[in-house]
């Protein structure tokens, strides 16, 4: 141990500030190396002197005691500035919380400028074929690296099934559309080769089985190289507010930690050198999305579309937002000192904010019967030149916040420990007021239905706000494809309204289309002529490129599935008795998880499904 005389030396000196715990920690320095020696003094002058008041003398639970200190060296590394700035930055913004100090103090919000869609118009279209030619030069992240407390479920959420018929995952469903993507800028391009890169930000709770998912299925066509796992570490927590470490209860040696957010996203793709190598490698976009948004690729590439026509250095996606909806709302702060931003406000701090700033109203809907402040989807699209940039100045750090649950009104202690957490839409609160952030506009019903909430609490939602559940993830889906066939001609029947895990929702035909059908309105419209039709207890699952509905009557169940060089013109009546929605108990465990959380099964009782594997051209009569 080559300084250890020297930590000893170092260690004695401050004995009295380090109270009781430096000669325990003196006891032990024959067991302790040079770096975990370091690690002490920093940890010892930041106040946690307590961290060591239980040591025993060398020879008892020296294991433990070294997986103590590797566990430190862990969260020194992965926080900018190491644990002392991690205290440090704890202690400033535990002091703000306790008294309750306004974060937009000095700033005047007002309504930022950005784009509205709507589905299938001819500028949509237009932004759509742009944001296809860009996705060559784009990169995508999912951040999946969240614990999913809220849902409940015991698998990871990607593992889940974005809908029942096709029973594809959200993340063989995400990966198939950036394969579909890719291909569609191919067919654009004069040639050559395109591998989209794809990260997806996993984390200790989600990163084995984000991987095992991966390999056991090939990477769902994606070619390994071209996924890559990035995994974010978990952040100390903190018993109170002198930010004093917490230990776990059950082991004394390990300090508690929770999720630092998913805005460690940025530092994460910093430090990679990812940036770097997509930048040089002249790719221009990246787009961020999140585990379960079975919607989010319908909108993507009008969205790339908006970025790219726009020149926006970010772009955040965004819903038509109610008054008061707990989601934040896209907000430009302008500081009475010149500064300026256009952030997401959190839905609490919106209401505060605007009363605060002569509207008298506060958080309320305008002549459209909606906030004036767009509700953020967190689905960012960022461009790579200025995002490197200003990444080159933080190193991805990010605007950090704490929680707190307080115990009482002192505000001295707290209901269980805390920790700080960030948030990956606060990227643009660093950036020059010159900086072009604007926002992209899209209905809900093609963009955003998330699966958030586990059955109950979904069922508690009051009326009129989306249940973010399963069974309404899955039946946006429905939704959104029959609205979308409606566009493009096809006479689609429904809806009917059905109560799943006590959550009334409207049944759709139940249609699905992989993403190689389509990753576009325009493709829909060129594989639908006029005349077809789909009743509402109709199941319709598209399964393959090159397949055409052309004058099809549909009353049952349909499945087609053909290869690339197999061309199927979908022609005449098929009828039979279909699928059937059973609804079951959310508590009947007897069903697996994946349908109890949706509250139903598919009964399979009559289809027609159909299998083209050989080249040439068939017709379904
Ligand atoms: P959510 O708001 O859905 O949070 O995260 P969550 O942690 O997954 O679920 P709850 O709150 O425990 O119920 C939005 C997205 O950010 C990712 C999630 O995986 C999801 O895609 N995320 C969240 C991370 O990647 N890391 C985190 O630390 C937190």
């Amino acid at each position: 141990m080559a300084s250890g005389e020297e930590g000893i030396s170092e260690l004695s000196i401050a004995d009295d500030d380090w109270g009781s715990a430096a000669p325990k920690l003196q006891r032990n320095l024959g067991i302790l190396d040079a770096d975990q020696i370091e690690l002490a003094k920093g940890l010892l002058n930041e106040g946690q002197s307590h961290l060591f008041a239980h040591w025993p003398g060398p020879g008892v639970d020296d294991e433990k005691k070294t997986s103590f200190f590797n566990q430190v060296l862990r969260l020194n590394a992965h926080y900018p500035g190491g644990l002392t700035a991690y205290i440090r930055n704890a202690r400033h913004l535990l002091v703000d919380s306790r008294s309750g100090k306004n974060p937009y103090e000095g700033f005047i919000p007002s309504v930022p400028s950005g784009e509205n869609l709507r589905f299938g118009d001819d500028n949509f279209i237009m932004l759509e074929e742009v944001g296809v030619k860009e996705a060559r030069k784009a990169a995508f992240v999912l951040v999946a690296g969240g614990l999913g407390e809220r849902l409940g479920y015991k698998g990871i959420k990607v593992a889940l099934s974005s809908d029942t018929i096709t029973g594809a995952s959200f993340l063989q469903h995400y990966i198939e559309c950036i394969l579909a993507l890719q291909e569609a800028s191919l067919e654009l391009s004069n040639g050559g080769t395109i591998a989209i890169p794809l990260v997806i930000m996993t984390s200790d709770d989600t990163h084995m089985p984000t991987l095992n998912l991966l390999k056991s299925n090939s990477y769902f066509g994606m070619r390994p190289g071209q996924v890559r796992l990035l995994k974010q570490e978990k952040v100390a927590c903190l018993d109170d507010n002198e930010a004093r470490i917490a230990l776990e209860p059950f082991d004394r040696y390990k300090i508690q930690t929770k999720p630092h957010g998913h805005g460690d996203v940025h530092a994460l793709l910093y430090n990679s050198g990812l940036l770097k190598i997509w930048c040089d490698a002249g790719l221009r976009w990246v787009l961020f999305f999140q585990d379960t948004n079975g919607l989010l690729f319908k909108v993507i590439p009008a969205s790339l579309g908006v970025s790219a026509t726009k020149g926006y250095h970010v772009n955040s996606l965004a819903v038509p937002r109610k008054a008061k909806e707990a989601i934040g709302g896209i907000t430009k702060l302008t500081h009475i000192d010149g500064r300026a931003m256009v952030i997401n406000v959190e839905y609490n701090q919106l209401d505060p904010l605007l009363r605060a700033t002569g509207h008298a109203d506060g958080d309320a809907n305008c002549e459209t019967g909606y906030s004036p402040f767009p509700g953020n989807i967190n689905q960012l699209i960022l461009e790579i030149g200025p995002y490197m940039e200003e990444l080159s100045k933080t190193h991805g750090a990010i605007a950090e916040f704490v929680n707190p649950k307080y115990k009482d009104s002192t505000k001295t202690a707290f209901k269980s420990a805390t920790r700080l957490e960030c948030m990956m839409q606060d990227y643009p609160k660093t950036l020059a007021p010159e900086a072009r952030v604007g926002f992209t506009v899209v209905d809900s019903w093609f963009a955003y239905a998330p699966v958030k909430n586990n059955p109950e609490d979904a069922a508690k939602v009051p009326k009129g706000n989306p249940y973010h559940s399963a069974t309404s993830g899955e039946m946006a889906i429905y939704r959104a494809n029959s609205l979308i066939l409606r566009k493009a001609g096809v006479q689609v029947g429904g809806p009917e309204t059905a109560v799943f895990n006590g959550q009334e929702v409207d049944v759709w035909p139940r249609v699905a289309w992989k993403p190689k059908w389509a990753v576009t309105f325009s493709d829909v419209k060129k594989k639908v002529k006029q005349g077809c039709s789909i009743s509402q207890r109709s199941t319709l699952v598209i399964n393959g490129k090159n397949i055409y509905l052309e004058g099809l009557s549909l009353d049952g169940t349909l499945l087609i599935n053909s290869n690339n060089e197999a061309e199927v013109k979908a022609i005449g009546s098929v009828q039979n008795k279909g699928w059937v929605l059973k609804p079951i108990d959310y508590k009947d465990s007897s069903f697996p998880e994946e349908s109890r959380i949706r509250g139903f099964v598919i009964e399979k009782i009559e289809q027609l499904k159909m299998n083209y594997n050989e080249p040439g051209e068939f017709s379904l009569q």
